[in-house]
């Protein structure tokens, strides 16, 4: 599917380097809800112990669910200079069930297997979405879950009209930086991963389903439409 139009992968080693507080918010969509979310998940599903979230970013979500769940919680990123960061930040105030480690999707081979794997707004910025799904839902303990959402048909839509003029668009929320906004979103725009409830049914072999049939919806937002919330069972 990949038109090889756009640009090169996005640099996240430099993104997060030294990112300030408005880049740190900017590329932590997880706090505006994911982050209530998960605990609640985890509780109700009732999965096996053990918490990978997996692009964690600077944390939200991670050190969340950390704090509100008694299991370990492990947060997985590429970029070294944010899994130091959270590292840092998790010897500074003490919590003792985190640990952060530096994994590059599509690869994901990590020591254990978690009762839930999640991933928040990470999987549109891999190509082989395909092989990350496996290699995600591989991490999964029997009668665990993968939780993840996924940019869909429509959220590529409008992407590619952002794209088309990255500057004209700055008074949109969705916006980032327009310099730098086709390499940001290049395998989106390129529609390598576009993801859908049939891809996801086609690579693993199990339908996902609405996380939200198992956690409160906290609010009617973009993200649900563009980025659906789902789990599959494992
Ligand atoms: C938009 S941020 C989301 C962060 C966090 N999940 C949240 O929602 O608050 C995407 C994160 O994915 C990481 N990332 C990008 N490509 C990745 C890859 N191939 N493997 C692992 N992490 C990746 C980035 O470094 C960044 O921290």
């Amino acid at each position: 599917m990949s038109s090889g139009a756009t640009g090169d992968a996005f640099d996240w080693d430099a993104y997060w380097t030294d990112a300030d507080e408005e880049k740190r918010e900017e590329a932590s969509p997880s706090s505006h809800h994911a982050a209530d979310v998960l605990p609640e998940f985890v509780d109700r599903f009732d999965a096996p112990p053990g918490v990978a979230d997996v692009g964690c970013g600077a944390g939200v979500t991670t050190f969340t669910a950390a704090d509100r769940l008694a299991e370990t919680v492990v947060g997985y990123d590429t970029a070294a200079p944010v899994v130091e960061r959270n590292r840092d930040r998790a010897e500074r105030e003490g919590v003792e069930n985190v640990r952060f480690e530096q994994a590059t999707l599509p690869t994901f081979d990590p020591d254990r297997e978690f009762g839930i794997v999640f991933s928040y707004f990470t999987l549109q910025y891999v190509r082989d979405v395909e092989r990350t799904l496996e290699n995600l839902y591989a991490a999964v303990a029997p009668g665990g879950a993968l939780v993840c959402n996924y940019m869909n048909r429509a959220a590529r839509d409008f992407c590619l009209v952002a794209a088309d003029d990255p500057h004209a668009n700055v008074d949109h929320p969705f916006v980032f930086d327009p310099d730098q906004y086709t390499e940001r979103f290049g395998a989106l725009l390129d529609g390598d991963s576009v993801l859908s409830r049939e891809r996801i049914y086609e690579t693993l072999g199990t339908w996902p389903r609405s996380a939200f049939t198992i956690a409160d919806r906290p609010d009617v937002r973009w993200a649900w439409h563009h980025a659906p919330l789902v789990y599959v069972p494992k």
